[in-house]
């Protein structure tokens, strides 16, 4: 197969790029290289990997020989209040819009990244995908809104489209701006870390690979119009999740801690029924194996200079 993949020089972009590749298939890989964080660790992402260099908010995304979309481009990260909101509505809303636009015209089928925020703090746990979405971030208001514009591109167009609701996601090229990224830094750089808020917050952490198999088995057999949770089997407190590190690292950390985040969820815990049932995913990596491995990854990283 040909495969379109967005976003594939970011985080869980390349990883999917990377894994479709050693599937046997052809990969056309998109992405702008945005500045949230540093593009040479895209770059470093993206090695090996054909990337059309294209911003998918104002330019055109051709799908000719294509059999499928994997739209996982946009600008994640909960914090997302304020004078960034612009970034949030072009990256995710305006560019996904054209993303659907495109994929509906040439009857392509697109799976794409949303995310556990559409929960906000949920209505209960484990959370289902028929719990009602009530998002506390511009970020998960923006991720839901690309879910509502691909249903209205199916019920209008036909559009063949498949939406995946990502926990909280870890692992090797993890983005420096979350959590596990910032503690393995921390303990290789300084030995000192800030947590907002009591720590207590806890999240259904999703191994990257698992969350890759996830993606590719939507493509391959998921019904069109599908909805599914992608979400780890552990669920793990920051504080509890710092001390897994400190132990696959050998090394402690002072840990203080400053005023919680805003738009930050307490609690996030996938039910994986739905997706079980369909498609027979389900999370297969320990937290303490991933981490460990996410460990290796970053030490390596800063030993390799
Ligand atoms: P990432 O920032 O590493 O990757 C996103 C990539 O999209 C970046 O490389 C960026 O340059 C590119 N991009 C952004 N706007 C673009 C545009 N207009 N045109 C072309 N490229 C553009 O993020 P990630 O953590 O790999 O997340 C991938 C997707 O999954 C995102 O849509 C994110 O919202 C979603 N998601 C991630 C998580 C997680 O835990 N990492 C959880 C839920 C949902
Ligand atoms: C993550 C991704 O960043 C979002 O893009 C994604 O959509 C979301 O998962 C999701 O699952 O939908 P988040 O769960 O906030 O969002 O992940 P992290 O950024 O890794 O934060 C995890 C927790 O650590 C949060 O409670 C956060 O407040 C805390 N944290 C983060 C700190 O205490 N200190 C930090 O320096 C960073």
């Amino acid at each position: 197969m040909r495969y379109v993949v967005t976003g594939a020089a970011g985080f869980i972009g390349s990883h999917l790029a990377d894994a479709l590749v050693r599937g046997g298939h052809d990969v056309v890989g998109v992405d702008c290289f945005t500045d949230y964080y540093d593009p040479a660790e895209k770059e470093e992402n993206a090695r090996g990997l054909d990337v059309l260099r294209l911003d998918l908010a104002d330019e055109p995304l051709d799908l000719v020989g294509i059999d499928g979309v994997f739209h996982l481009a946009g600008q994640p990260g909960v914090r997302s209040f304020g004078d960034v909101f612009p970034l949030y509505v072009r990256r995710n809303l305006l560019a996904t819009h054209r993303v659907l636009e495109a994929a509906a015209a040439a009857a392509v089928r697109v799976v794409f990244a949303s995310s556990s925020s559409v929960y906000g703090d949920a209505e209960g746990y484990p959370t289902s995908e028929d719990a009602v979405p009530q998002p506390i971030s511009p970020y998960g208001i923006t991720k839901l809104g690309c879910e509502y514009l691909a249903r209205a591109y199916a019920a209008g167009f036909g559009l063949d489209a498949v939406a995946l609701r990502y926990f909280t996601v870890y692992g090797p090229r993890q983005r420096p701006d979350m959590f596990f990224r910032r503690v393995c830094d921390a303990l290789l750089e300084r030995g000192s870390f800030e947590i907002y808020g009591s720590g207590e917050q806890s999240r259904s952490f999703t191994e990257v690979g698992d969350a890759v198999e996830a993606t590719i088995a939507a493509m391959e057999r998921a019904p069109s119009g599908a909805l599914y949770n992608v979400g780890g089997g552990d669920e793990a407190s920051m504080l509890e999740a710092i001390a897994l590190l400190e132990q696959a690292s050998g090394q402690t950390l002072d840990v203080s801690h400053t005023g919680a985040a805003t738009g930050d969820v307490r609690r996030t815990k996938a039910d994986v029924t739905r997706i079980r049932d369909a498609l027979g995913w389900e999370p297969r990596t320990p937290l303490v194996d991933g981490l460990s491995r996410m460990w290796s990854w970053a030490s390596g990283r800063v030993a390799a200079g």
